[in-house]
């Protein structure tokens, strides 16, 4: 990858670019691994994409796009539900960002229509809503099919999901309603859904969300739509799509006519014709959104009259005759009241500003990060500072700066601590091996003896990624820490064999009963042999994120052979260090991560008490001898029925052969499900060896679980 910029001396114009670029880049990736199977980039090197992405974003909130990665439902979903091409393609909305902006759109509908003598424009404007686009089809006013917007072109079908939605009209009522009409509109979530469903999810131990769009999402892609119900995700009508007649001649009839016929349409709709009238507007709106009880993110324009947005036309993937205009993040100013340091599961200081409480966009702020303590020169903060901060969606709140003026004569410095202020252990700046600079952040260096690390990392263990054991969630880990019942992750699989000698019995506890003790019990039981990718995640070892452990899982089969080659790399092996080396899109910084957590003796103790309770799966690694198909490259097509793409592409994989997303002479076999087209016919034409998903199974000697 080039030099890049530090996010923080970004331009904005510069960080639009980059996420214009970015946002490309990515969706380009996704299409390629999902839809192609076949990706360009290392996993290793489209997570830095990603975070790069994110990093950015962060710092310039205001220039999240409506195509950003981190909105898109994703093609996670492809897997599991059926593509639907839109008959008429869901755009996307141009953006202003200034009164100045919002001006020039008029001017350009004033000079595209100035043939139009004592043409009077006017504009639709309304609340853009901060969920997910879907379009849902009615035929003779019954609901048939509902789909994502997906890449604006296709989408998937999640008919079903969104028939549990309150809001959507399973019939559409009125005399009317035409013979096919496509409603378009967003899903979204309140913020008293989100926070009721935060609140129980922590209660049970799973992981909670970060934003109600995400969940919004998240609720959507569930394959089991009785989740989905439970839910309550809401709708507003405000576009259309594919139709055999219009209800009226303006934007504003349109709409009237879906609430009608029975749809939620935006009580903030108002017709506007001059810019005045249009900025008054957006700043009523904008005044009213934190107490809306749900995330906007702008005002939509829209040229009201039907007949003029077709003669206007379109650019590329938007409408000329629509335009979003953003609201800036949300920012506020408040008292710095002092700073703590938080100290993370690979034990990095954090500096967290503790904020005067100050409601920034409905929600209350106390909290901020400064991120680390070269931020907080670079800002110049001073506690006892009034200071400036900001919050946009799932981003936490950042202090942006102090408000010199009003610095206090008894402001002070903060002075960065030395020691881990839990643990006071040594806490160190290391040298970044390839900028050869002093890394931003300081770190502890106490590993486990540091409770804070401790309690972070079994949180870590028993995440969502990881071992995701019911009933165990953050909540339950830390109490369970403090209360001294577990302190290494090991102790999970002893609480039981514990409990039944304890005075304290875990059953009699605040928040416990037999019953739910008896399902975390068993929950924790189902655990014994987890999967060998999310183990190794679970070890939290720093730089070894979901994706680098499953290249070692892949890479070396059994955990034992991996930890191996770890330690001997350490002892100074050359051959065990290449090995690891050797793994495409693992580099030095992960070796000398991996390689230094098994050189340390407290890790090497605390892996050897899980290993005598849990025993990791083994990831069948076949040698060219054993399986039919290693080495071989083969190529999935059709649809599949007894296994998904994904697992498909695992399975061979775990073979030893190389999956392909297309057909060429290198092609050793093509195997082929149902509808296939024009990959099958190619392969015939090669003379490549064909089979189908029943010959595959007997291929390699399985039968589909
Ligand atoms: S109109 C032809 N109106 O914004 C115009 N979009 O950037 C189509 N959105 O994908 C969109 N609230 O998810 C429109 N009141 C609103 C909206 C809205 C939210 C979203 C929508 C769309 C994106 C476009």
């Amino acid at each position: 990858m080039s030099e890049q910029k530090a996010v923080a001396d970004l331009t904005p114009d510069e960080a639009a670019q980059e996420l214009a670029v970015l946002a490309t880049e990515i969706a380009k990736h996704d299409a390629a691994y999902h839809q192609n199977d076949a990706p360009i980039v290392s996993d290793a090197e489209y997570d830095q994409l990603r975070k790069r992405n994110e990093a950015i974003e962060a710092a310039f909130p205001s220039l999240i796009r409506d195509d950003s990665p981190t909105k898109r439902v994703g093609f996670a979903i492809a897997d599991g539900f059926k593509k639907v091409q839109h008959r008429v393609p869901m755009l996307s909305l141009g953006n202003a960002f200034s009164d100045d902006d919002l001006a020039d759109f008029v001017d350009r509908a004033q000079r595209f229509f100035s043939k139009d003598a004592g043409l009077e424009l006017a504009f639709t404007a309304e609340p853009k809503i901060d969920g997910l686009s879907a379009s849902l089809r009615y035929e003779n006013g019954v609901f048939v099919q509902g789909a994502t917007r997906g890449d604006g072109a296709e989408g998937e079908d999640i008919t079903e999901n969104l028939k549990t939605i309150k809001d959507i009209p399973q019939k559409l009522v009125g005399d009317d309603v035409p013979e096919v009409f496509e409603v378009r509109g967003e899903v979204y979530m309140s913020h008293a859904d989100f926070e009721a469903l935060n609140a129980s999810l922590e209660a049970e131990g799973k992981q909670t969300y970060v934003n109600p769009r995400n969940t919004a999402a998240g609720s959507l892609r569930q394959l089991d739509p009785n989740i989905t119900a439970k839910r309550n995700l809401r709708f507003f009508a405000y576009a259309w799509g594919d139709n055999s007649a219009l209800p009226g001649e303006t934007q504003m009839d349109v709409v009237d006519a879906f609430a009608r016929w029975g749809f939620k349409t935006n009580p903030l709709m108002k017709r506007v014709s001059t810019v005045e009238e249009m900025v008054t507007h957006h700043t009523l709106i904008g005044e009213q959104r934190a107490e809306l009880g749900y995330d906007i993110d702008g005002v939509v324009f829209k040229l009201d009259r039907l007949d003029l947005q077709a003669r206007w036309g379109f650019v590329a993937r938007a409408p000329r005759w629509a335009i979003a205009f953003k609201f800036p993040a949300e920012k506020a100013t408040t008292i710095l009241e002092d700073i703590e340091i938080q100290v993370g599961r690979t034990g990095a200081l954090t500096p967290v500003a503790k904020l005067k409480p100050v409601t920034v966009g409905g929600v209350v702020v106390s909290n901020a990060t400064l991120h680390n303590e070269d931020e907080i020169e670079r800002k110049g903060v001073m506690i006892g500072d009034t200071v400036t901060i900001q919050r946009a969606g799932d981003v936490i709140p950042q202090v942006l700066g102090p408000v010199l003026e009003k610095r206090p004569s008894d402001a002070r410095a903060f002075v960065f601590p030395t020691h881990c202020p839990i643990c006071n252990s040594p806490a160190e700046r290391e040298i970044n091996e390839k900028t050869g600079k002093l890394d931003a952040v300081r770190r502890c260096t106490g590993e486990l003896i540091c409770p804070e690390q401790a309690v972070n990392q079994l949180k870590h263990f028993v995440s969502r990624d990881a071992l995701d054991i019911d009933g165990l969630g953050s909540k339950q880990v830390a109490a369970f820490y403090d209360e001294g019942r577990i302190k290494f992750a090991a102790d999970i699989f002893t609480l039981k064999e514990r409990d039944a000698e304890s005075f304290k019995k875990l059953k009699d506890q605040e928040g416990w009963g037999s019953t739910s003790v008896r399902k975390l019990f068993d929950a924790i039981d189902d655990r014994r042999s987890p999967e060998l990718d999310k183990f190794i995640f679970a070890l939290g070892i720093r730089h070894v994120g979901s994706t680098t452990a499953a290249m070692f899982a892949k890479n070396f089969g059994r955990f034992e052979t991996w930890m191996q080659a770890c330690v001997d790399a350490g002892n100074g092996d050359a051959a065990a260090r290449e090995s690891l080396l050797a793994i495409d899109g693992i580099g030095e910084t992960v070796v000398q991560s991996v390689v230094g957590f098994f050189a340390n003796e407290q890790n090497r103790e605390a892996i050897d008490a899980l290993l005598a309770q849990v025993k990791p799966q083994t990831y069948e690694v076949a040698s060219a001898d054993e399986s039919p198909v290693a080495g071989k490259t083969v190529v999935f097509t059709g649809s599949l029925e007894q296994m998904s793409r994904s697992e498909a592409k695992a399975m061979a994989e775990r073979l030893g052969a190389k999956v392909s997303g297309s057909v060429s002479s290198k092609t050793d076999l093509l195997v082929a499900g149902p509808g296939a087209g024009s990959k099958l016919k190619k392969a015939q034409d090669l003379g490549v060896e064909t089979t189908d998903e029943n010959g595959w199974f007997e291929l390699i000697g399985q039968s589909p679980s």
